[in-house]
């Protein structure tokens, strides 16, 4: 019999990822339609594959680069700050990272000691709270208003604070809800963390896709905001590069040396060749961006016209961004997501995933993201329509 080894607890406490047992079950359905993934299907554009192709062929990619990433990647990180967050930054207060979520990972191990609380409005991405768990902090749900679309609701941000909050780590626009955070919002949030004395960590992986006429907003961008927020962006999303596993993330002068402290023991750097592609997709034209953009909120209004199809099954706020939506499941069934997900995928072949994922107020939904081919819903809902009769 083999050795039976003790788990840390921080680890073993963290539960299986829905997300991932959905990808698991749904291998075994032959032919599912899947709806549960939040990667880009379009490939890298062609000019950012030559830009690291070319660096390859340079010899330039093997070796290690410095631990905050090439100069000159965080010098045009710093000018698309500026360009599109109104963030006026530094080269050296940029750390380039594996992916935004490596990002994340380090902050809250930077900010958060044991037993230390971090706000997360939920529903959100489950790994944030994974992220804190693993910190050996603890994640604090604070509930959103679902009516308006799931809006961030700050007096229950105010009603989670105990003393032992240190962060609120927050993403808009939001996985799973397709929320974006309006400005006036993000500022009383700014208020509530000053006052409070809390660091903000904000996860902007979804930043250029918003839809109709919903703007953005960094906080980061509120001078008042400066050394307390930790800004966390990536260029898998933007440029479809999930498998680059590239990001960055942006923090005030004081911070900044000891979250790469925390990225040194997980990555050393980024990697270098992902570097260079992530150097070819800034200087390149953007217009693939506006692109993407554009594919995700015609597979958005399609999913909704599905959707209004399915009245009595349904019930969704329209997502402002993102390109996920997590709509109520009107049917008695759906009071437990995981068991309605698993059996949608079973007698209908079609692959979702359980809002309790997401936090407490995730439970009684699914979430279905967009970012999937046009046949591809079709195929969903024709099944779903045909299932639910
Ligand atoms: C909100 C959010 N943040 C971060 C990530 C992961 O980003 P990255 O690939 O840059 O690590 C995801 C992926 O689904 C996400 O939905």
């Amino acid at each position: 019999m083999g050795a039976r080894l003790r788990v840390s607890s921080r680890v073993s406490e963290i539960g299986k990822s829905a997300i991932h047992e959905m990808t698991r079950l749904s291998r075994e359905v032959e032919d599912a339609a899947f709806l549960s993934w939040a990667k880009p299907t379009s490939g890298t554009p062609e000019h950012i594959d030559a830009g690291a192709i070319e660096a390859i062929r340079a010899g330039l990619c093997s070796g290690y680069s410095g631990n905050a990433g090439l100069p000159e990647l965080r010098q045009e990180i710093c000018r698309k700050l500026k360009r599109d967050n109104a963030i006026d930054a530094e080269p050296s207060q940029i750390l380039v990272t594996v992916g935004a979520i490596e990002g994340l990972a380090a902050a809250v191990m930077a900010l958060i000691d044991p037993g230390d609380e971090v706000i997360l409005p939920s529903p959100t991405y489950s790994t944030h709270a994974r992220q804190v768990v693993i910190a050996s902090g603890k994640p604090v749900f604070a509930p959103m208003i679902e009516e308006g679309g799931f809006v961030l609701d700050i007096d229950a941000i105010r009603a989670a604070i105990t003393p032992k909050t240190r962060a609120i780590l927050y993403c808009s626009p939001s996985n799973p809800t397709g929320t974006v955070f309006s400005e006036e919002q993000l500022r009383e949030l700014a208020e509530v963390a000053i006052e409070h004395n809390l660091a903000v960590i904000t996860d902007e992986a979804y930043e250029y896709f918003t839809f109709d006429g919903h703007e953005h907003f960094s906080i980061g961008s509120i001078p008042e905001m400066r050394g307390r927020v930790v800004s966390c962006y990536t260029f898998t999303k933007t440029y479809a590069m999930t498998g680059w596993r590239i990001g960055y993330l942006h923090a005030d002068d004081e911070l900044i040396p000891q979250i790469t402290k925390a990225h040194i023991p997980f990555a050393i750097c980024a990697p270098v060749v992902s570097q260079y592609a992530a150097l070819a997709a800034l200087k390149g034209p953007q217009d693939c961006v506006a692109g993407f953009r554009e594919h995700y909120r015609s597979a958005r209004d399609l999913m909704c016209e599905r959707l209004d199809q399915l009245p009595n099954v349904f019930q969704y706020t329209k997502p402002a961004g993102s390109y996920l939506m997590f709509p109520r499941i009107l049917l008695d069934e759906g009071r437990d997501s995981a068991a309605f997900c698993k059996k949608l995928l079973r007698e209908a072949r079609v692959s979702t995933t359980p809002g309790a994922a997401f936090g407490p107020t995730g439970e009684g939904h699914l979430r279905l993201s967009f970012c999937v081919t046009e046949e591809e819903i079709n195929k969903a809902f024709g099944r779903m329509e045909q299932y639910f009769g």
